[in-house]
Formats: structure tokens, C-alpha cells, sequence
């Protein structure tokens, strides 16, 4: 077995928020596995890195092979927020043994937005729409609660907003935030029917926080 893997979530500050572990790993490694928005943002807070970059192979099921060729390299892995919340410690953990990874991670998106907007997350609920049909959407909301929603550029806030609506839930308490810790952060708050028909551009990179009251 070669040696442990270590799995980075990046976190939504300007710094992207590493412990001692997880700095001493990055400027350690001989690889790193990183989309390229990753890549940009880690060399921009570590300028001395020695390690090669590799993207993340497409489909991401080649990633088992990518890594067996590596395997006796110091190898980081990097994620946003908490690697084992929707995340690549899933994947990872499909076909490597948990003793085989050392995970590092950072608070979640949907904990650094719900901070921002100072809500307690006590009795939430998540859903990710990340890669989903919004189809399966409506039957996850319930008559009442909080509900934390990871999506993308495709379920966009004004489509889940419309969601909302043809539940008869227009009245419901939508809070958006954007690029987390990004020079283009922004947090906005609507009600379901009038982010329905809102003309904003909307950054693909976004959390929800919904209140069905
Ligand atoms: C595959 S999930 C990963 C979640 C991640 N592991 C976490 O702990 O936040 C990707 C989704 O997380 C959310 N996300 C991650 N980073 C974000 C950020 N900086 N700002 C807003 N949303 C973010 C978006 O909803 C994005 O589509």
C-alpha cells in the first residue's frame, strides 16, 4: 500500500481556511488532483507548490486507474467545503479503503452560507440538485422546514423558485449565496414568486437556504 492520500477541502474564505495538516500536505505532495478553478485558487494561496497538477480524468470513474499508476506518490486530492459532503470522499471511498485516505476538511458551502446569513441550521434539511433532475425536486420539500440546497448552473434559483411555486409554496423565503468566498461573493433574499421571474445572472457557483413557513 502506498502512502496515505489527502483529500483538501477548500474552504470559502479569501485564504481558503487550511489547518497546519492540510498546508504541510500541499506543500509535501509530488500531485495534485484539481479542477482548474481549484488549481488557480490553491496557487494563488501557496506560490511555492513543487507538486504537478493533474485535472480530475472525465468520466470521473477513471479516477480508480489515474490513481494506481500514482500510487507511491504523495498525492492531495482537492474538494470545495467538506470533501465527505456531496463530495469526492464518496467516490474515493468506492473503491479505497478508508485507512488507504486522510481527509481534511473545510466547513461546508451551505455552513459558510448559512453563517453569513446568520441562520442556525439545527433542523435542516438537504438536498442536492448538483448534477440532478429537478424532477425529484418537489417530493423532497415537505409542508414546513429549512432546507439547505446544493445545485448548479442548470437548476438555477429562478427554475427551483418555480418549483416552489407549482407547489403553492410562493410565499417561501429564498436566500441565495453566490461564489462563496470569491472576489464576486453576493447573498440575496426573495420570496419564491418573485425570484420566479427575476432577471438576475446568478453565478453557477451557489447555495440555497429555503424556509417554508
Ligand atoms: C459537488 S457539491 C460539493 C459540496 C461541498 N463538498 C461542500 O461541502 O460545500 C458542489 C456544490 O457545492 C456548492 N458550493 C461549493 N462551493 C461553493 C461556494 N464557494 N459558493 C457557493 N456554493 C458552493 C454549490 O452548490 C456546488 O454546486
Amino acid at each position: 500500500m502506498g502512502p496515505k492520500i489527502d483529500v483538501l477541502g477548500i474552504g470559502c474564505d479569501d485564504a481558503g481556511n487550511f489547518s497546519v495538516a492540510a498546508a504541510k500536505a500541499l506543500n509535501e505532495a509530488e500531485i495534485i488532483f484539481a479542477s482548474d478553478e481549484q488549481a488557480a485558487l490553491i496557487r494563488s494561496y501557496f506560490s511555492q507548490l513543487k507538486a504537478q497538477f493533474e485535472s480530475y480524468p472525465r468520466p470521473i470513474s477513471k479516477l480508480e486507474k489515474s490513481l494506481a499508476d500514482d500510487q507511491h506518490k504523495k498525492i492531495v486530492m482537492l474538494a470545495l467545503g467538506d470533501p465527505l459532503f456531496y463530495g469526492i470522499g464518496a467516490i474515493l471511498l468506492r473503491f479505497l479503503p478508508a485507512e488507504r485516505l486522510r481527509f481534511h476538511p473545510a466547513i461546508s458551502s451551505l455552513q459558510a452560507a448559512l453563517s453569513r446569513f446568520s441562520v442556525p441550521w439545527n433542523d435542516l434539511s438537504v438536498i442536492s440538485l448538483h448534477g440532478r433532475a429537478l424532477s425529484s425536486f418537489a417530493g423532497s420539500i415537505g409542508s414546513k422546514g429549512r432546507y439547505g440546497i446544493l445545485t448548479d448552473a442548470k437548476n438555477s434559483p429562478q427554475r427551483i423558485a418555480k418549483e416552489l411555486v407549482k407547489i403553492g409554496q410562493e410565499n417561501a423565503l429564498v436566500r441565495v449565496a453566490e461564489s462563496l468566498g470569491r472576489k464576486d461573493e453576493r447573498l440575496s433574499i426573495y420570496n419564491a414568486m418573485e425570484l420566479a421571474d427575476c432577471k438576475q445572472h446568478f453565478s453557477p457557483l451557489l447555495v440555497l437556504v429555503v424556509d417554508i413557513v
